[in-house]
């Protein structure tokens, strides 16, 4: 089944889904948190993304596989879901805001601790790619809007209309009733964030995303931000967010996740806190929304956490792509 056909049969509130099989294999739980147990060496390539993403990952991996680097792959990773127009939360094909305008977000950070981002881009697909060139051809580490879009031009990307005729029908239907109250579910929370370690042990990490579905015109997540959707550290790890972003961002998730990992929690434990300081808030929402994180470690130990059931993440290592269900906090 298909990431997104998989997604909207899924409610948030109700999780009363019937037993759906893993797209690529069925993994016991059990035997996957056995695997991440410290391995005696470090275990080297991996990628880890969120969603079902075998492609991205496979890409990714191949990139790894011939001696590649970390950032190579991570950004030939997430072009593909931000080519890939069937994918309506990521890249072209993304859903619009309330305006109908596609806007796109996204950053990069490599194993030496540089960081490139660009934030509501509008006609540019592979802003993984463009938020690279900030990153290494800019003395700046954000580019917004037009600024990003100017420059990505400038650069060589192509101006293409982001609106596939699917995302403009849902919009149109949509408008319908214009409510926001956005409806906040993981059908429409689906960004990429993906990590890789090469075979000189370095760290990187890339995370794209359209955003949250109908968001107001200017409304930016956390998928750009540093720390927030994405932090990579390459002596400690790296994490990356998918979810509403404004949650993810007022706990600053993935550098608190990084952070955690360097106080000796492994990186399930720390994806497992950095849920919980969601959750635990007070008056905390979050039988309304989705969150979920993945991470891993230098040693190659990996872990994945969401609030709610139906995150998961594809994960390469030792030869082997495959897709796994995360654990998750609401068990009801
Ligand atoms: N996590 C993506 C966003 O909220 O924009």
């Amino acid at each position: 089944m298909k990431r997104r056909n998989f997604l909207k049969k899924a409610s948030v509130t109700g999780l009363g889904l019937v037993a759906v099989s893993s797209t690529l294999f069925s993994f016991k739980e059990k035997s996957e948190k056995k695997s991440m147990i410290s391995p005696s060496k470090p275990i080297k390539p991996l990628v880890i993304a969120t969603w079902d993403t075998p492609l991205a990952v496979e890409t990714a991996a191949k990139v790894l596989e011939k001696g590649g680097s970390a950032l190579d792959a991570v950004e030939q990773g997430c072009r593909i879901e931000e080519a890939n127009e069937n994918g309506q939360t990521v890249g072209k094909g993304g859903l619009p805001d309330r305006d109908g305008n596609v806007t796109l977000d996204a950053c990069i950070m490599d194993e030496k601790g540089n960081y490139g981002a660009v934030l509501a881009v509008k006609n540019i697909k592979h802003v993984t790619s463009v938020a690279r060139k900030v990153m290494e051809e800019t003395p700046h580490v954000m580019l917004v809007g037009q600024g990003a879009e100017d420059f990505a031009v400038a650069k060589g990307f192509e101006r293409e209309n982001l609106l596939t005729e699917a995302s403009k029908k849902a919009w149109e239907k949509w408008k319908e009733t214009s409510k926001y109250k956005p409806i906040i579910n993981i059908e429409n929370h689906d960004t990429i964030g993906m990590l890789a370690i090469d075979n000189n042990g370095n760290i990187s990490g890339a995370c794209t995303t359209s955003g949250l579905a109908y968001k107001m015109a200017g409304r930016v997540g956390d998928s750009p931000i540093i720390g927030g959707g994405l932090f990579v550290d390459n002596e400690i790890g790296g994490a990356a967010a998918t979810g509403l972003g404004e949650e993810v961002l007022k706990t600053v998730g993935s550098f608190l996740i990084v952070e955690l990992m360097r106080q000796g929690k492994s990186p399930q434990e720390a994806c497992e806190e950095a849920i919980s300081r969601i959750v635990k808030k007070p008056n905390s929402d979050f039988r309304n929304f989705q969150v979920g994180y993945i991470a891993v470690n230098k040693q190659g130990e990996f872990g994945a956490y969401s609030i709610h059931e139906w995150f998961s993440y594809n994960l390469y290592k030792e030869g082997v792509n495959k897709n796994i269900k995360s654990d998750f906090f609401n068990k009801g």
